[in-house]
C-alpha cells in the first residue's frame, strides 16, 4: 500500500521550468502509456503557461492537447493549474468565463483543479471553487507560499494553516502548498505541513522547485511530517529550476513506511524517453545549463526563476544589463510596498516590471506601471499587509482603493466573446482561448483555418491563401 502519493509534473511544470514550456504534445504522446501504467497519483498536464505556450510558440490547440492526453491517460488523474479569477490569463474575468472554462477543462479530460491566487485572496477563488464542484472535479486549493520579514507577520506558518483550514470550509477536496520560487526550506516545511495536517482533515500536497537546492530535501521533511501527495519530475527534466527528481524520491521511501510503491524500472522506462530529448534541448540551446545550477539568488532575493529571466531581458532590452543586482535588491522594496504579495504570476511580473522602472527610471515611481496601480487600488484583491495610506496616495493620487471581490464589478462576458470569435470558432472551447490571449488566439485561429485550406505553414501566403512555393 503506498503511503506517499506521487504526481508527476514532466508534461507541465517540468518543461515550463526549464525549457520555457516549449514541449511539443507529439514529444509526449508516445509515452503517456507508459506513464499511465506507473501508478501515479497524478500527472499534471495544463496550466496557464502550456496553454499560452501551445497557441503562441507551438501552433497547437491546447484544448486538442488536452483531449488527446486523455486518450492515452486512461487511468491516472489529469491535473491543471488555474489563477482562481485570472483563469489561465494575467486579469481578472467575469466569472461567466471562470465557470465555463472549469466546465470544459473537466469536460475535455482534467479531474484536478489546482486554484491558487497570487495574493491568497480567497474571494478569488470562490468562483472557479464552486465550478469545480458543480462539474464533479476534485478542488485542490493552493496556499501561494511566500515569506516576509518576521515583523510584518504577514506569512506565517500559523496563518497558512489558517488559511488552509478556510479553503477547506471552502470546499476544497485538499490543499496544496505552492512552493513556486523554492523558498521552503526543509525544517520550515516540517513545521507547516505539521501545522497544515493538526488543522485540516483533507490531504496535503507540497509543490516546490529545486532552483535553491533545496528541493528533495524539503520533500522529505514534509514526508515526515505527515504530507499526502509530493510533486516530482522524471529525472531528465528534474532539478534546477523544475521539481526534485521522481527516481530519488522513490529510491529514498523504498521499503520505508513511506514507500510509494512505485517500481524503479517501470519508473526507467519513462526516464529512457525523455532522456534523448533532453540532449535534444541542449544541443539547441532550449535548455540552458544555467538554469540547472543551484542559483542562491532565489533565498537571497525570492525572486522566482521565470521573474528572474524576466528581469534579465528587460534589462537588456533597455540596454541596462549592467543594472541587474539593483533592481534584485529593489524588487523585495517595490513588495514591500505594495503590501507584500506572494511573486508568482502575475504579482511577481507587475513588482517585477515596477522594479525596473524604479531602476532605470532614475527616481522610484516616477513612471508607474498600470498595472502597479492596480494593485495599489485593489483590483487584484486584498493585499497580504495593507498598503501605507501615504504611499497608496503618491501612486493612484485620491483614486478610491476598493474593498470588494474585484470580480463582483465585472458584467457577464461569454455573450460579447461568442459574438467576437465568430469568424473563427469550429469548437465551443475557441471562445475560451480567444478570452485568454486575444491576439495570439486569432493568429493560431488564422493559421488552423489555412492549414485547412491545406495551405502548409512554411511555404504559404496566408492572406491570399496560397502556396507560395
Ligand atoms: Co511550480
Amino acid at each position: 500500500m503506498a503511503k506517499v502519493k506521487i504526481c508527476e509534473t514532466v508534461i507541465r511544470d517540468a518543461h515550463q521550468s526549464l525549457i520555457a514550456t516549449r514541449m511539443k504534445t507529439e514529444e509526449m504522446l508516445p509515452i503517456l502509456e507508459q506513464m499511465d501504467k506507473v501508478g501515479y497519483y497524478s500527472i499534471e498536464a495544463w496550466g496557464g503557461a502550456t496553454f499560452d505556450s501551445c497557441l503562441r510558440f507551438l501552433n497547437e490547440d491546447p484544448w486538442e492537447r488536452l483531449r488527446k492526453i486523455r486518450d492515452k491517460v486512461k487511468n491516472t488523474k489529469l491535473q491543471m493549474l488555474f489563477r482562481g479569477q485570472n483563469i489561465l490569463g494575467y486579469r481578472h474575468y467575469a466569472d461567466d468565463v471562470v465557470e465555463y472554462f472549469v466546465q470544459k477543462s473537466i469536460a475535455n479530460g482534467i479531474d484536478i483543479i489546482r486554484i491558487f491566487d497570487a495574493l491568497n485572496d480567497k474571494r478569488n477563488l470562490e468562483t472557479a471553487i464552486k465550478a469545480t464542484i458543480k462539474e464533479g472535479g476534485h478542488v485542490q486549493a493552493a496556499i501561494s507560499y511566500t515569506i516576509s520579514p518576521p515583523h510584518v507577520k504577514a506569512h506565517t506558518n500559523e496563518g497558512f494553516a489558517q488559511y488552509a483550514k478556510e479553503l477547506e470550509e471552502m470546499g476544497a477536496n485538499s490543499i496544496c502548498i505552492k512552493d513556486m520560487a523554492g523558498l521552503l526550506t526543509p525544517y520550515n516545511a516540517y513545521d507547516l505541513v505539521k501545522k497544515i495536517k493538526n488543522t485540516v482533515k483533507i490531504p496535503v500536497e507540497l509543490h516546490t522547485h529545486s532552483t535553491s537546492g533545496l528541493g528533495s530535501m524539503t520533500l522529505l521533511k514534509a514526508i515526515e511530517a505527515g504530507v499526502d501527495i509530493v510533486d516530482t519530475a522524471i529525472s531528465p527534466m528534474a532539478l534546477g529550476t523544475s521539481q526534485p527528481p521522481t527516481e530519488a524520491l522513490v529510491a529514498t521511501l523504498q521499503g520505508t513506511e513511506f514507500d510509494t510503491g512505485l517500481d524503479l524500472k517501470e519508473l526507467d522506462k519513462i526516464a529512457k524517453h525523455f532522456m534523448p530529448l533532453r540532449e535534444q534541448y541542449l544541443a539547441s540551446g532550449l535548455l540552458d545549463p544555467k538554469v540547472l545550477k543551484v542559483d542562491v539568488n532565489a533565498l537571497l532575493y525570492q525572486v522566482p526563476g521565470g521573474m528572474l529571466s524576466n528581469l534579465v531581458s528587460q534589462l537588456k532590452q533597455a540596454g541596462q544589463s549592467d543594472k541587474l543586482t539593483e533592481v534584485l535588491e529593489e524588487v523585495p522594496r517595490v513588495r514591500a510596498d505594495a503590501g507584500y504579495p506572494p511573486l508568482v504570476t502575475p504579482s511577481s511580473q507587475i513588482v517585477g516590471t515596477q522594479a525596473v522602472f524604479n531602476v532605470i527610471g532614475g527616481e522610484r515611481y516616477k513612471m508607474c506601471t498600470n498595472e502597479f496601480k492596480g494593485v495599489i487600488r485593489g483590483e487584484y484583491g486584498k493585499t497580504p499587509v495593507a498598503v501605507d495610506p501615504e504611499f497608496a496616495k503618491k501612486i493612484i493620487g485620491d483614486e478610491k482603493v476598493i474593498d470588494y471581490r474585484p470580480a463582483d464589478k465585472l458584467k457577464p462576458e461569454l455573450e460579447t466573446l461568442r459574438e467576437k470569435v465568430k469568424p473563427w470558432a469550429i469548437q465551443e472551447e475557441d471562445v475560451l482561448s480567444y478570452a485568454l490571449f486575444e491576439q495570439v488566439a486569432v493568429k493560431f485561429f488564422e493559421q488552423r483555418k489555412n492549414a485547412m485550406y491545406n495551405l502548409d505553414g512554411a511555404n504559404a501566403d496566408f492572406d491570399k491563401k496560397i502556396h507560395t512555393v
